[in-house]
């Protein structure tokens, strides 16, 4: 993995920190029920208290980082992917992505982003466990998570957005990741 300044490098893909001229596509995502797929709902955020985010610091820093996802050879945005420590469990991340477009997906790129954002998460930060949560219905993102080596904990219900859901908590620990060989093996 290369990792320059505020960017991680996949085969195929940049992460990168968000910039205020990438605010207007986020908040654009942020209201389309396409992009945020039948598993997300929609977050609505505001131009300029996401600005004031972005101006302040909170959505990068030591506990957080948003990134905007795009595809390496022509910078076209696809997506976010976003991690932050728990605040009650501080060797704990949790990471929750999109692929807002939808002709962008079953591509292999919502994979290939988590891999290489938990290797950065494991290699580079101290934590020691990841976890995500995901709606039972959204087989895609549970299909990534098992290719991942990923294990279904605790099925519970949450509110997402006022939307209440039924999902499964899932979790890689560091031991986990230290054995599993697609972190350790270039397949793509
Ligand atoms: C979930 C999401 C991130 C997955 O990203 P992606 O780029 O589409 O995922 P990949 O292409 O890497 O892998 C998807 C896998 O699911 C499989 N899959 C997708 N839909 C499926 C379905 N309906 N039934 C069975 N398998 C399915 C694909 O075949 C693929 O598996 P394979 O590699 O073994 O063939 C993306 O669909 C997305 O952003 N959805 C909307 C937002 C969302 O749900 N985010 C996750 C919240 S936890």
């Amino acid at each position: 993995m290369d990792i320059y300044g505020n960017r991680i490098f996949t085969r195929r893909l940049q992460l990168r920190k968000i910039e205020s001229e990438d605010l207007d596509l986020i908040v654009n995502w942020s209201t389309s029920l396409i992009a945020y797929g039948n598993c997300l709902t929609p977050e609505n955020l505001e131009l300029k208290q996401l600005g004031h985010q972005l101006t302040s610091g909170a959505l990068w820093n030591s506990q957080e980082k948003l990134f905007l996802v795009a595809i390496r050879e022509s910078d076209k945005p696809i997506g976010t992917a976003h991690y932050w420590q728990s605040p009650s469990k501080k060797e704990t991340a949790t990471i929750s992505l999109k692929i807002a477009l939808p002709d962008e997906r079953n591509k292999g790129y919502g994979t290939e982003l988590q891999k290489f954002l938990i290797m950065q998460l494991f290699n580079h930060k101290q934590f020691q466990n990841i976890e995500m949560y995901t709606d039972i219905n959204n087989i895609a993102q549970q299909r990534c998570l098992e290719k991942l080596g990923f294990e279904q904990t605790i099925s519970l219900a949450y509110e997402d957005r006022q939307v209440q859901r039924t999902g499964h908590l899932y979790r890689l620990t560091a031991e986990q990741f230290a054995r599993e060989p697609i972190y350790h093996y270039h397949y793509e």
